[in-house]
């Protein structure tokens, strides 16, 4: 049996979705095991391109089963939306099937959305930049011990005791707001609703998760977001509100440590959506034109992205602090036509060099980087399939890379398509490349 775990070590969107979708194809389980509905994954099959948001990504591949981790925070009426809108697409979710959602996860409620708004709106210059998904306050409240977990919809007279539990301090709250209080019978008649689609997709995932290690099955744990975004890790305030590396996974019921495989994802320039520190950040021409040959929109909130070079500082950092045993490097295609490249080696600022990311340094933000330039290429790389057929800048580029973070690049992408990706060591382009990341 093998359990590896996916990780993002940038701001998100680091094309995990791709990677997960390419490596579910030899997993028995998928387990998605932090974040919630802020998470968008896009996976392109074919012709067909799929945005999951909550849906763990084997689920494009029949027979894997996927599971949603007790760490995970599940808005069940988006859930219901997303679970119709891939049937719609031909793809099969049964739940209690191919489908499971742990009894302990926290429930995103239609307050936890008007909250993070809200929230947002008075902060006013401190603004996140979150989804607006409601994300925080589910986790605020779950720290908060006023949240509702799947299992409380198994039961009318559970729930009815978690609602007025929570919103005799909630109605308080919007009260304090100026804001109408939140209609309880709506509230319950809506859980009570929901919850009968989706009761049958219950489990105990922790369980079932370490059964299947027992069994010695192949168990893939998606991640959401990137280390950078870590509630402890990242760039505080500016994260989201989960722990998003490996140490995330305990919260599924599986103990960390015996996770054998940490794979780590990330691009190879840097993008970022919403607020906080970004130190390799391009304005005006070259940001504009990774955005658009990247395509660099949010795929949960259509927001563009802010890009910007590589960061050697920042990512060695998340590659440490996560564990990453190897990465993904992806978009590597849109790169093409962009010389010189620069990637930032170390950290400047009132006499100081960080060549080490210096998490919570008071003063982060005045830090300037350090760049190296390399020379870029031309050749549009998205029908590349193996290294040696790169140009010889894109491999240097690689290798640079790879030296400064010093963990090797196995894995490749050069496009959105399953197919598009480079297997290190592979010789030629007959599908018979040698398999590396167990892909
Ligand atoms: P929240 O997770 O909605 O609270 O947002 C907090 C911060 O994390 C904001 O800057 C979001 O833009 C960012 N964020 C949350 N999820 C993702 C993601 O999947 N990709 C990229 N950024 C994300």
């Amino acid at each position: 049996m093998s359990s590896i775990c996916v990780v993002g070590i940038q701001w998100g969107d680091e094309g995990k979705g791709k990677v997960i979708d390419m490596m579910s194809a030899s997993s028995d389980l998928v387990v998605r095991y932090s974040g919630g509905n802020n998470a968008g994954h896009t996976v392109v099959v074919g012709k067909e391109k799929f945005v999951l948001h909550l849906l763990p990504s084997g689920i494009l591949r029949p027979g894997t089963k996927n599971l949603i981790g007790g760490g995970v925070v599940v808005d069940p009426w988006e859930l219901v939306k997303e679970i119709e809108g891939i049937r719609k697409l031909g793809i099969e979710v049964e739940l209690g099937k191919n489908l499971f959602l742990a009894w302990s996860a926290h429930l995103i409620l239609p307050y936890h959305r008007m909250q993070d708004q809200v929230m947002e709106e008075l902060r006013g210059h401190g603004k996140i930049g979150t989804t607006g998904r409601g994300i925080g306050p589910a986790y605020q409240d779950r720290a908060s011990r006023i949240g509702l977990r799947f299992s409380d919809l198994a039961d009318s007279a559970v729930l009815e005791k978690r609602v007025d539990a929570a919103l005799s301090l909630k109605n308080r709250f919007l009260e304090g707001l100026g804001k109408a209080p939140i209609d309880r019978e709506k509230l319950l008649g809506d859980l009570k609703e929901v919850g009968r689609v989706l009761l049958p997709s219950g489990q105990d995932v922790g369980a079932m998760v370490r059964t299947a290690a027992l069994e010695k099955k192949e168990i893939l744990f998606e991640g959401a977001q990137g280390m950078m975004l870590d509630v402890d890790l990242g760039t505080y305030p500016y994260v989201t509100s989960s722990s998003v590396g490996p140490a995330g996974i305990g919260a599924a019921g599986f103990p960390p440590r015996e996770v054998q495989r940490v794979v780590g994802v990330a691009k190879a320039y840097t993008t970022r959506v919403g607020e906080g520190p970004f130190p390799t950040e391009l304005f005006e021409e070259m940001g504009e034109r990774i955005r658009t040959q990247g395509h660099e929109f949010g795929a949960t909130t259509g927001r563009p992205r802010r890009c910007g070079w590589f960061d050697l500082v920042a990512v060695r950092y998340a590659v440490e602090v996560a564990g990453v045993d190897e990465l993904c490097l992806t978009n590597l295609d849109v790169l093409s036509g962009i010389s010189p490249l620069k990637v930032a080696v170390a950290y400047e600022g009132e006499g100081q060099s960080f060549g080490v990311y210096p998490a919570g340094v008071p003063g982060f933000e005045n830090l300037k980087p350090h760049y190296e330039e390399l020379e870029g290429w031309d050749e549009d790389l998205t029908s590349v399939r193996s290294f040696e057929e790169l140009p010889a800048a894109a491999r240097a580029y690689v290798e640079f890379l790879e030296n400064g973070l010093g963990v090797s690049i196995p894995v490749l992408s050069v496009g959105p398509g399953r197919n598009q990706v480079i297997h290190r060591g592979a010789a030629s382009n007959n599908g018979s490349s040698t398999k590396v990341l167990g892909v």
